[in-house]
């Protein structure tokens, strides 16, 4: 069974916990896309929900597939969002931002009354410090003064000469950061002035969906 179907699999479970009249919050990247296409079938068969999405790659799908969509700027609270995660342990803390829509997945995980994540099982690590660099967002403006600040441990996604831009027009530096301490990073993260968001999802995350050769289990924080 590939990854792939697993990313399906998890999508599906968590696109069952939806039901009608709920405002949801649509994650990005690949196995989040597999849960938007099963909502977007059930919404096909009756299912009456609204949406708002956490990239414009997301929204557009979305859009595609019938789901209607809120512009999140007039949305105070949401019932559920369903994301993906590169990473996520025990303690269900969680990195995000390989797909480069942390910023805005972090605002409309915070403002759920219940955030979901799906995986496949490859993302499911002992400890987040095993895990993949974390994704930092950065202002544009302070690109070299944030670089400087985050250490050498932190490149600039596509390079000086082609940064990769997200969907706010800022920039992504990942960083190799020591995460024994994930809050006291997290703390050191968000003091950066230019700093706009990071991937650590430490409070956010309140079950998860795992799919690994075909079976998926559902653990609740
Ligand atoms: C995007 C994300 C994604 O949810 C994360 O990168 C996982 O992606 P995928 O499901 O494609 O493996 O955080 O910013």
């Amino acid at each position: 069974m590939t990854d792939d179907r697993d990313k399906a699999l998890a999508g599906a479970a968590a696109a069952a916990e939806v039901v009608d009249g709920m405002l949801i919050g649509l994650g990005t990247g690949s196995t989040a896309t597999h849960a938007i296409e099963a909502i977007g079938a059930r919404v096909a068969q009756g299912l009456s929900i609204r949406a708002v999405a956490t990239s414009r790659a997301s929204e557009a799908l979305a859009r595609r597939l019938g789901i209607a969509m809120l512009d999140f700027a007039d949305v105070p609270r949401l019932d559920l969002t369903i994301d993906g995660a590169d990473a996520i342990d025990p303690r269900f803390f969680a990195i995000k931002g390989g797909g480069g829509a942390m910023l805005r997945e972090k605002v409309v995980a915070a403002a759920s009354d219940r955030m979901v994540v799906i995986a496949d099982g490859s993302k499911r690590v002992a400890a987040i410090d095993a895990g993949p660099l974390v994704p930092v967002e950065i202002l544009p403006f302070a690109r070299a003064s944030v670089l400087a600040a985050l250490g050498a441990g932190a490149v600039l996604r596509g390079g000086e000469h082609e940064p990769y831009v997200t969907d706010n027009g800022n920039y992504i530096a990942d960083c190799r950061i020591d995460l024994s301490d994930p809050r006291a990073v997290a703390a050191r993260l968000a003091a950066i002035p230019g700093v706009l968001g990071h991937g650590l999802f430490l409070d956010e995350v309140d079950a998860a969906y795992f799919a690994q050769n075909g079976t998926v289990s559902r653990l609740e924080r």
